[in-house]
């Protein structure tokens, strides 16, 4: 089992590709439209109430748990797990947990990653078209633009393609050369940007209406409406938490496995966190949402998913150098999105490195093949039926890109906290440049995050059923007849692919 493992170059290379994997369309695409949609100032406060009592604890969790499985060998989630929870049950239930562990990381590694690709390619071929200018036409809707892109088989296919290929071949190169390379470039790239975007943006003015100042807009996001609070806003807010940590995936596990036994961990996690929180609340926060308020006002921010892909075009074009702005956002995006995948990405190639002895290189051709049979789906709705609702990506993304990251988080906490015990905290501060207090460890990993996310899990499970996800034929889909195959097929989908990770994950702890 001593089998040698790549580790990170430099302690700044492994921080940048920690907060690559982090910083993504989380925080520029999901972030703006989550805040705006649950009341701007109203979500803010569970916001920040989740990144403490979950995000934090479960960073350094999961820091901890990559570590430790690392030093034995692995990569994924199911042997890490297990190896935690046998420190507090018989190897039997350990076994069955750490299978269970698996499975969801990898349904979430295989199918969140499906059709975060197509996003990705989304973002390049907007920042083609904003270079070459082709929705600065007045007279082009850009809700019906970004449609066409949807159902139309040309750019839409190349622009996914190209990007699961560059994806392939930096996560081919390995730890170091691969992804620790590209988090180099592009990481500081993102910071850069994102300055430059907000100065623009600072700088609008009142372009539509006197009261419609980018500050104004800030201000509805900033200033905390205590009354507005409600169990829906609370929700979104944690479940942003969860997606834009990275967090209930397996890749910040992935991640830290390439660590050294005695590599810090307490300081690396919350630098972490706070790159992140950076790019989220100060550069996701004041770029898109001002942007908008300043065009379009209040109502304006109700744009959901279309804000960056309908809302933001149509305002560039009304800008001074909105063509090269558009292009630095949508590129921005492109490198947020990049590196997050690619820990995905990387994560099924070490499954098929350690499980099966398969070369990084070949390990890397097949995943691409991978995500293009698995995302194709994504695509062919829009191509096939000439709908731009997305409901194969609703469906995935409302189970695999939302719930199952709670319910695997739970699962990492009670086994770390719980099963583990103080053996847990003790491995986590080893080598640590700060000390996690037995009180923090205690309150927050042992007490808070499970009882936060226990609540949670059933709230959300409340709402689910509310709004009809559990309906054989889902309330949502009920409107569009012709897509409810889509609907069903992605379930199908789910269940197989969790079928697939539970088998694999549980043959693979068999076996050591
Ligand atoms: N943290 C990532 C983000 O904010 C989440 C993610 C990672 C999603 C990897 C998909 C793939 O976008
Ligand atoms: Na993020």
């Amino acid at each position: 089992m001593e089998e040698r493992r790549e580790n990170w170059g430099s302690k700044l290379g492994l921080i940048l590709a920690m907060a690559g994997n982090a910083v993504g369309l989380g925080n520029f695409w999901r972030y703006p439209y989550q805040a705006a949609k649950n009341g701007g100032g109203a979500f803010m406060i569970p916001y920040f109430a989740a990144l403490i009592m979950l995000g934090i604890p479960l960073m350094l969790v999961e820091w901890n748990q990559g570590r430790y499985g690392g030093k034995y060998g692995h990569g994924t989630l199911g042997p890490m797990i297990y190896l935690q929870a046998r420190e507090g049950v018989k190897p039997k239930t350990a076994a069955v947990l750490g299978a269970i562990a698996g499975m969801f990381a990898f349904s979430v590694t295989v199918l969140l990653n499906s059709y975060y690709n197509h996003i990705i390619g989304w973002t390049l071929g907007y920042s083609y078209m904003s270079a070459t200018g082709q929705y600065m036409d007045k007279s082009i809707k850009t809700g019906a633009f970004f449609g066409e892109y949807l159902i139309s088989p040309g750019k839409s296919l190349i622009f996914w393609i190209i990007a699961v290929a560059l994806l392939g071949f930096a996560v081919m190169r390995g730890i170091q050369k691969g992804i620790e390379a590209w988090a180099k470039v592009m990481m500081p790239t993102i910071y850069i940007f994102g300055i430059i975007l907000i100065i623009r943006t600072l700088t609008l003015g009142a372009p539509v209406k006197p009261d419609w100042t980018p500050i104004a807009g800030l201000d509805y996001i900033w200033s905390p409406k205590w009354s507005e609070l409600n169990a829906k806003s609370a929700l979104a807010a944690a479940g942003q938490i969860f997606f834009t940590l990275s967090l209930g995936m397996g890749i910040i596990q992935n991640y830290a496995s390439y660590l050294k036994p005695d590599d810090d961990i307490v300081v690396s996690g919350l630098a972490t966190v706070s790159l992140n929180e950076l790019a989220e609340v100060i550069l996701g926060g004041t770029i898109a949402i001002p942007i908008c308020y300043a065009f379009l006002g209040p109502e304006g921010l109700s744009a959901g998913v279309g804000l960056s892909f309908v809302a933001l075009p149509n305002i560039f074009r009304a800008m001074t150098a909105g063509r090269l702005f558009g292009t630095l956002w949508f590129l921005l995006l492109f490198f947020a999105g990049f590196t997050s995948a690619i820990a995905m990405y990387n994560y099924l190639v070490a499954l098929l490195e350690e499980e099966m002895g398969v070369k990084r290189n070949v390990g890397s051709v097949l995943v691409f093949g991978l995500y293009i049979i698995i995302g194709l789906p994504v695509a062919l709705e829009g191509i096939l039926t000439k709908k731009a609702e997305l409901f194969y990506l609703s469906e995935l993304d409302n189970w695999v890109g939302s719930y199952f990251l709670v319910v695997l988080g739970l699962l990492e906490v009670i086994v770390a906290g719980w099963l583990m015990g103080d053996k847990a905290l003790e491995e986590m501060n080893k080598g640590g440049y700060w000390k996690v207090p037995k009180w923090f460890f205690n309150l927050f990993v042992r007490f808070l995050a499970p009882v936060y996310i226990i609540i949670l899990l059933v709230w959300s499970t409340i709402n689910y059923y509310k709004e009809g996800y559990f309906k054989l034929v889902p309330t949502f889909a009920e409107k569009i007849p012709e897509l409810i195959p889509w609907v069903q097929g992605a379930r199908v989908v789910i269940i197989v692919v969790l079928i697939i990770g539970f088998v694999q994950s549980y043959r693979s702890i068999k076996r050591k």
